[in-house]
């Protein structure tokens, strides 16, 4: 044999090997969690025994020990009824097998052998042989080790869902998740996004801006299509994430804790494409919302997902009750509603208080232009460029004007720029005309100009 076959052969067998080590391995992990379980039920009835004064009670709990003493290890797996999920979850997390253990509490206090918590009466709500884990929860059914099942592993779509964001599980089933026991956080979340004004730019499903992606189906987002180049600018508590945390949780998380123009800074001075690009134009959210804030738009979005709607029968379906039409005491209550609703505050900012960052459109407190500036100094410049603060201009406007303003919008060319080299501010003022009824507008002006500064009147 030449040594070159040898070669061949020699590294055949150890990969043989390795395959092996890493097939036994995985097979040693389940077993000891199980085998762990059954020793620790065994123990804790032995004790039980211990204390019972009937002793044929006594000798009934220590058979029961003696059952679970011998108790044979396997691979324990649901098969859902139509969700089309395979989850073996249960093979470590024994106390959660109905068949196993129907109460689904224990006695312990630890993961995986504690039994799964009730909280607004789920567990009766979703019997688990139908329904399976990995609906509600994510990652990997079929796996049986930790990190592959809880999906907490480079490349895995749906990795577990973890605090808040599970009720991400719960939007994609229950039309009534805004009033539905143990969804709160994503009902919060829905909140804030229509508070925020995140429709002004993006929509769900058709409907809001087309300045930027429909949110509509951002759960099914594919890793691949953002890693690497982007997760690296992605931070979460002032960390860079590790490769096994790039999950679309976090992506969507990284654009609302972290300044977005970081996580997209885009070309603003053409160094690497004939036109230059302005940044990212999503506002810096860590700056209005709160961590919890942000944790419960995920929770929201996470339910936005295209694929579930495929696998997940109608039957699981949950419908909403019917909408209550909103009622309001006045036109300008009714307004600022409708100012909501649209998602002005999306580039006006919250309740039309300040207008939002516009990259190199006029704004307050600008110099005047100067080629000779550094980069450094014009980058400054154009980030102070603002959307309109609306209040500031409504002296500007009777009745009629405004709603005319609002139909027609202002067409992306005609923005001023400042500098006269750099990007064109890429967030326009849309033509409303068509999408706001007359009703919404007339109100929508009524309360505009109620929020006129009384400085600005002009005299
Ligand atoms: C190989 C054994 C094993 C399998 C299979 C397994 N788990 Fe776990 N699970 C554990 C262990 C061990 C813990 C506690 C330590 C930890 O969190 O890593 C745990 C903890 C958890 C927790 C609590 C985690 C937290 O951070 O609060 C959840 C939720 C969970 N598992 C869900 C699942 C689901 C859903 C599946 C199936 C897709 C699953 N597990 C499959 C072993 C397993
Ligand atoms: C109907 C939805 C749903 C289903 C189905 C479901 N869970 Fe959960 N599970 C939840 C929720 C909600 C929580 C609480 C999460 C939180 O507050 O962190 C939870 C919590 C847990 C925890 C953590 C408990 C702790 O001690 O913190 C584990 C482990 C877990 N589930 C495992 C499972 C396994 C295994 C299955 C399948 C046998 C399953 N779950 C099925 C919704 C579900
Ligand atoms: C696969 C779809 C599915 C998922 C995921 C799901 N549910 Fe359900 N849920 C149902 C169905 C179906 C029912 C039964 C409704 C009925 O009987 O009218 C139900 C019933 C309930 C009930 C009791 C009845 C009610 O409407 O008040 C609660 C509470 C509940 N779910 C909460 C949750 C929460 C919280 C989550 C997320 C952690 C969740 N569900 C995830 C489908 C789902
Ligand atoms: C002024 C317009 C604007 C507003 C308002 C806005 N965004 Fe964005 N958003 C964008 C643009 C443009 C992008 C495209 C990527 C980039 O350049 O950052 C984006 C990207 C995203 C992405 C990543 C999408 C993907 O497919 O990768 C998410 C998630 C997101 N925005 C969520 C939100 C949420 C939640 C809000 C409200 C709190 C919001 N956005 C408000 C303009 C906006
Ligand atoms: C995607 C961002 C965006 C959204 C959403 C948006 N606007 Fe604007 N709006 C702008 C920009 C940019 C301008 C400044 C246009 C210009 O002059 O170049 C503007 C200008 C205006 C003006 C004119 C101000 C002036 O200069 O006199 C009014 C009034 C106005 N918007 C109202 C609204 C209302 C009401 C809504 C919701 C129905 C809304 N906008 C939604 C970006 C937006």
């Amino acid at each position: 044999m030449s040594y070159r076959k040898l070669f061949y052969v020699l590294n055949f067998l150890l990969l043989g090997v390795f395959v092996w080590a890493v097939v036994k391995d995985n097979d040693a992990e389940w077993k000891t969690y199980q085998r762990t379980y059954y020793e620790k039920m065994a123990t804790y009835l032995d004790a039980q025994a211990g204390q019972q004064k009937d002793p044929a009670q006594a000798a009934k709990l220590r058979a029961q020990a003696d059952e679970y003493r011998r108790h044979p290890l396997a691979i324990k797996q649901i098969i859902t009824d139509g969700l089309g999920r395979y989850d073996r979850c249960i093979t470590c997390h024994v106390g959660m097998d109905e068949y196993e253990n129907p109460g689904m509490t224990t006695p312990f206090k630890t993961q995986p052998y504690a039994g799964h918590p009730d909280i607004a009466g789920l567990v009766k709500a979703h019997p688990f042989e139908k329904f399976g884990c990995t609906v509600c929860h994510e990652g990997q059914g079929l796996a049986t080790t930790v990190a592959d099942a809880h999906g907490w592993v480079t490349n895995w779509d749906r990795p577990m869902l973890t605090g808040v964001h599970i009720q991400g599980s719960c939007v994609k089933c229950h039309g009534d998740f805004r009033t539905l026991k143990g969804a709160e956080a994503a009902a919060k979340g829905y909140d804030l996004f229509h508070q925020h004004g995140c429709l002004g730019c993006h929509s769900i499903d058709g409907v809001g801006g087309t300045i930027s992606v429909d949110l509509g189906d951002i759960a099914d987002k594919p890793i691949p299509r953002i890693a690497p180049y982007n997760f690296l600018r992605v931070t979460i508590d002032g960390k860079h994430l590790e490769e096994k945390d790039w999950k679309i949780q976090n992506w969507i998380l990284g654009h609302l804790v972290d300044d977005p123009e970081y996580v997209t800074p885009n070309d603003p001075f053409a160094e690497d494409n004939a036109e230059p690009i302005a940044p990212s134009p999503m506002p810096d959210f860590s700056k209005e919302l709160t961590r919890d804030q942000a944790d419960d738009i995920v929770a929201y979005l996470m339910g936005m997902t295209k694929v579930e709607e495929d696998e997940i029968p109608y039957r699981y379906h949950v419908a909403a009750p019917p909408e209550k039409e909103p009622r309001f005491a006045s036109a300008k209550a009714h307004g600022k509603y409708v100012f909501e609703k649209y998602g002005c505050a999306g580039c006006h900012g919250v309740d039309a208080v300040a207008g939002r960052r516009r990259f190199n459109a006029l704004g307050p407190g600008q110099k005047d232009y100067d080629p000779k500036m550094t980069k450094a100094e014009l980058f400054a410049e154009m980030e102070k460029g603002r959307e309109p603060t609306l209040p500031d201009l409504m002296s500007g406007y009777d009745h009629d004007e405004l709603v005319a303003k609002i139909e027609q919008g202002v067409p992306p060319t005609a923005a001023k720029k400042w500098d006269p080299n750099g990007p064109l501010p890429v967030v326009y003022m849309p033509a409303w005309k068509g999408k706001i009824s007359k009703k919404e507008l007339d109100d929508l002006a009524t309360w505009l100009l109620s929020t006129a500064k009384q400085q600005n009147l002009g005299f």
